[in-house]
């Protein structure tokens, strides 16, 4: 059995201590590649130092995640000019919508996620979403993007099954399942359900989001499996045919060899 982590930030302080074990113990229960999108300019350099490391391993992705949208936002989104010509690029990501914090910087934040789409499209590749409490403007927005004919993943999917069947008319779209799937009360659960098993990947997003037992811990890629049993449990198939469908799934869809 093999897996893809979809979403791990390996390059954080939280592995300073231990990324290449963290690394080796996921690969010890079988994931094979781990996809690692960076927030901003000022973790860019250190995500792709660790990326070098691990050719084939580890794969990136840049971009300037909601959250860190500000009044610099067109600067930032100019320092990734130059991180474009990587080959190893998968996805633009993680970028997007949150309000969780205030809505200060949302139309900051529409006009950055919208310049992202548009360079997702224009390099031809998948898109990693972070979306947060601003489901109804992240629509609207991939209705006016809907001729740029994208593709990629609501890292971290935490929508309805509603949600899900309206962003599938909009482009070509799969949702990351990482650890809140094991969460005693999560009415992701039953979301996971609904949503075809050949349209989700599996990811940690660790350090954060730690699947149950190990809630409250830091979270690593070597906790996939537990999520692929939940989702196994959840969809009633073998972790065998999770392993092999959403490994798939990250491979077309990132255009990984
Ligand atoms: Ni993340």
């Amino acid at each position: 059995m093999t897996f893809i982590d979809t979403h791990t930030h390996l390059y954080d302080e939280a592995f300073s201590e231990d990324a290449a074990q963290a690394i080796a113990r996921g690969q010890a229960v079988g994931v094979t590649k781990f996809l690692q999108p960076d927030v901003d300019s000022r973790e860019r350099e250190q995500m792709f130092a660790l990326v070098d490391q691990y050719p084939g391993v580890l794969y990136p992705m840049i971009g300037l995640y909601p959250g860190s949208v500000e009044k610099n936002w067109q600067e930032e989104l100019q320092t990734m000019e130059k991180w474009l010509t990587r080959s190893d690029l998968v996805a633009v990501g993680e970028i997007g919508l949150d309000y969780h914090y205030g809505a200060e910087f949302a139309q900051e934040q529409k006009e950055a996620f919208r310049v992202q789409l548009e360079m997702a499209a224009r390099m031809d590749l998948p898109v990693n979403i972070h979306l947060r409490e601003a489901t109804e403007d992240f629509i609207k927005i991939l209705e006016e993007c809907k001729h740029l004919g994208l593709r990629g993943n609501l890292h971290a999917y935490s929508g309805s099954y509603e949600t899900f069947c309206r962003v599938q008319r909009l482009g070509d779209w799969y949702v990351g399942i990482g650890g809140v799937v094991t969460f005693k009360k999560a009415t992701l659960a039953e979301v996971v359900k609904k949503i075809p098993l050949d349209r989700i990947v599996l990811e940690t997003d660790s350090p954060y989001l730690t699947p149950t037992p190990y809630r409250g811990q830091r979270n690593e890629s070597a906790y996939i499996p537990i999520i692929a049993a939940k989702v196994a449990e959840l969809k009633q198939v073998s972790v065998e045919e999770v392993a092999e469908v959403t490994t798939h799934t990250a491979e077309k869809l990132f255009s990984l060899k």
